[in-house]
């Protein structure tokens, strides 16, 4: 590991401090004092979470389930305002739980945060949060909860953009053998229905050697599948510097999955207006770059393509898929799909179905269309009124479901390779673990074989997962 910085110097100093007074407090109690993060939203949030995590437990608390947490954060998403209400319904549960529990410490971090409003919002409605911050300092947990547990008072700290990198601090992984690596931060996209980029800035790319020094360790630790994480990973790299040492995506794909002991690498999420010819022969080539392509489509109708500001139209993302079929024959292709944008017709409904139709997609996330204050879009007045949304938010869907069905029949009684990953809570005697594709199979196993693979025969397909025998 590179020398540390002086951001992650204070950090430790910090961690350090809390250490003394988290001792105190478990003192007191008697006990141990337990932490837990709740975390919404995408993967970019899940990985954030990991490093508070990291942080927490490197200042003495254990990890517990919600209830007894001494620490409770939620790592929140606002990306529509189902996520948010989610947020300030937990919350105001929480009100009574605080009075009976005065010592508890309740954080709010992550995206919603960063809203402008939101801060306000969260100290009239929920006085009882003691610690608000934002996306761009998630590294400082420790210094605001050295305030707050030495100060007793609310602290609120959220930064309008990144101002410092600090890199080098623990993180708790979920899995010991699977890790997402945060290749670049933000978006420059700016379509016009999405509140990401004024959230999460401007797009920053991590250095290739930083990425690289990250996978080398987590591979030592045992890690076997990366997931590269960017809002935009087909355009990392672009911000940084001319100095010989730059990659491309594709570059850097390759690169990572070279490493000894990675196995899998998978990657999230590429934008179609710049996904490359040589990123689709990178993942044809590298047998350890999966068959699997999350692909936003958004709309099929390139006139509301072109009004979102997305850059691609109808013909250049079938032109796409297309490729991706030709040259990587079983290739999953997965997509998001927003239903309700506004000024839409039936006529860019058909489009979109059109467009799910020839792409035969493996899987797609279908969303109604949700305003968010400050994009664009949200000033628009011809929104769409809510019963024509469901409408077509249920013909998108049901023709989805059809052709994710179509797709996954495809692999019916195949053996392929599966990364078991867990225990099946539902099903006694059963491990679920994921194809190449991404799809997941339940089988007879035990936790024995939690991070390695092996072939399984898929005997039963059921729509978005399989049920398997293991060979
Ligand atoms: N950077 C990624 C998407 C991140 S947000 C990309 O461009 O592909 C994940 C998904 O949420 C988006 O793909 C979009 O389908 C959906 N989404 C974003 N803003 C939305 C909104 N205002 N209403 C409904 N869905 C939205
Ligand atoms: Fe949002 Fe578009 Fe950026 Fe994705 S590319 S995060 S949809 S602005
Ligand atoms: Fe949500 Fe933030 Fe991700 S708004 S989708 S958690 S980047």
């Amino acid at each position: 590991m590179s020398v540390m910085n002086a951001p992650e110097r204070e950090q430790f100093e910090y961690i350090e401090k809390c250490r003394g007074l988290i001792g105190e407090w478990s003192r007191k109690k008697g006990r141990n004092i337990c932490y837990c993060v709740v975390t919404f939203g995408c993967q970019m949030n899940a990985r954030d979470s990991e490093k508070l995590k990291g942080i927490l437990e490197e200042t003495g608390c254990v990890s517990a389930p919600e209830d007894e947490a001494d620490i409770l954060l939620f790592n929140t998403c606002t990306v529509r305002d189902n996520a948010d209400r989610k947020v300030y319904g937990r919350l105001g549960t929480l009100k009574e739980v605080k009075n009976s529990r005065p010592d508890m410490v309740i954080g709010v971090c992550g995206c919603m945060t960063q809203e402008k409003t939101a801060a306000e919002k969260i100290k009239k409605t929920c006085p009882h949060v003691d610690i608000i911050f934002g996306t761009h300092n998630v590294h400082t947990l420790a210094k605001l909860l050295y305030r707050h547990l030495s100060e007793h008072t609310l602290t609120v700290d959220i930064w309008d953009e990144a101002r410092e990198v600090a890199e080098a601090l623990p993180v708790r992984r979920k899995y010991p053998f699977k890790s997402g690596v945060n290749i670049s931060f933000g978006c420059n996209n700016f379509c016009t229905y999405c509140i990401v980029p004024y959230v999460r800035g401007r797009e920053r790319s991590r250095s290739a050697a930083d990425i690289l020094t990250e996978v080398k360790r987590l591979s030592e630790e045992g890690v076997v599948e990366i997931m590269l994480l960017g809002q935009n990973v087909n355009s990392y790299g672009q911000d940084l510097p001319d100095d010989g040492q730059k990659m491309s995506f594709h570059e850097l794909i390759r690169a990572v999955a070279d490493t000894e002991g990675i196995e899998r690498v998978r990657f999230m999420t590429s934008h179609p207006k710049d996904m490359s010819d040589e990123l689709i022969d990178a993942i044809a080539a590298h047998p350890k770059i999966c068959n699997h392509v999350h692909l936003p489509l958004q709309s099929g109708s390139s006139r509301l393509l072109k009004d979102m500001n997305r850059r691609y139209d109808k013909e250049r993302y079938l032109e796409l898929v297309g490729k991706l079929r030709e040259k990587i024959p079983d290739v999953a292709i997965t997509t998001d799909i927003i239903v309700g944008y506004p000024g839409e017709t039936d006529e860019d409904n058909e489009e979109t179905l059109d467009v799910i139709r020839k792409a035969c997609f493996d899987n797609a996330f279908t969303f109604q269309y949700s305003k968010r204050t400050g994009t664009p879009a949200a000033a628009r007045e011809d929104q769409i009124p809510r019963e024509v949304v469901t409408r077509r938010f249920n013909e998108v869907l049901s023709l989805v479901q059809e052709m994710s069905r179509k797709r996954a029949a495809l692999w019916e009684g195949k053996t392929l390779p599966v990364l078991v990953e867990e225990v099946n809570e539902k099903e006694e005697g059963f491990v679920t673990g994921r194809l190449e594709n991404n799809m997941s199979v339940h089988f007879k196993g035990d936790a024995s074989l939690i991070g390695s693979f092996v072939n399984v025969v898929l005997t039963e397909c059921k729509g978005f997962y399989y049920i398997g025998e293991m060979k």
